[in-house]
């Protein structure tokens, strides 16, 4: 069993089922966080009764926040044996040089030569994110106090532009570290048939296209609700005065 986990195809396994777990949240993730667009085309963004807020409702249940470790595991066997792979891969190789010489780094996409360092700014990225977030509402309720309204931290965080700009440097950071990664986890656990391959590649390409974009548009959505007058202003003005309040 130990051979698994330090063999070559066990590596591989692990970081391509740990990223599949990945996709699955983010897929889940990004669907709850998409009602807030549903809402502000419905003039509810920021309603009590909002369709993000009943979201936000349904993963606050026991049931889903004993999830959480399982989800920080996931991440970090992810980054683990990423970082484990790399270096491994790089002494086999012959080290930071390798592509100068050999044909196959010039036959790899740039994505596949860099998914470390995607992987790191993503992290990064991510550390910023849960601060924004997961800071003010899972992590206050389990310490019993009340979590923030999630409208509010939608707003507080997208109306300056700078924070929304980094987003979307983090949103475009996934969608390449997806591209290779969706198909290089088929082609881990054996669907390495060339006509598949192919396929899975355009797959990949589609799926973490719209998993970004969706990503795209709810931040963005949310700069607009902060900044423009929209069907949801009732719900929405009272939010940035207590933004207003807090600075
Ligand atoms: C527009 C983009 C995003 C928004 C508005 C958003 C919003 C949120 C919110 C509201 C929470 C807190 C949920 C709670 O505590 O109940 C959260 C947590 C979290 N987010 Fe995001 N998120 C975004 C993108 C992402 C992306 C791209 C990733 C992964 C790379 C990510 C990873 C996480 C993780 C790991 C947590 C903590 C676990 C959890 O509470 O489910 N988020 N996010």
């Amino acid at each position: 069993m130990a051979n698994f986990f330090t063999s070559s195809i066990g590596r591989k396994f692990i970081q391509s089922i740990s990223g599949a777990f990945l996709i699955l949240f983010l897929a889940l993730h990004v669907t709850i966080n998409f009602f807030t667009v549903i809402d502000s085309a419905k003039g509810e963004f920021g309603a009590p009764d909002g369709l993000f807020q009943l979201g936000c409702d349904f993963m606050s249940l026991p049931i889903v926040k004993i999830m959480v470790p399982v989800l920080a595991l996931g991440f970090l066997i992810h980054i683990i044996y990423g970082i484990y792979l790399t270096v491994v891969n790089l002494k086999a190789r012959g080290g930071l040089k390798r592509y100068e010489s050999g044909s196959k780094g010039k036959a790899d996409s740039w994505s596949s030569r860099n998914m470390v360092v995607l992987g790191l700014v993503i992290l990064g990225i991510l550390a910023f994110h849960l601060t924004h977030f997961w800071a003010k509402m899972q992590l206050l309720d389990f310490m019993g106090e009340e979590a923030w309204n999630p409208y509010l931290l939608i707003l507080k965080t997208f109306q300056n532009p700078v924070i929304l700009c980094i987003y979307i440097l983090w949103f475009v950071a996934i969608w390449l570290h997806l591209n290779h990664g969706f198909w290089s986890m088929f082609q881990t656990v054996g669907w390495n048939n060339q006509i598949w391959l192919k396929r899975l590649k355009v797959i990949g390409i589609v799926v973490s296209t719209l998993l970004c974009l969706a990503f795209v548009c709810v931040a963005v959505n949310g700069y607009i609700e902060a900044h423009c007058d929209t069907a949801s202003a009732q719900y929405v003005k009272p939010l940035l005065d207590q933004i207003a309040m807090l600075k």
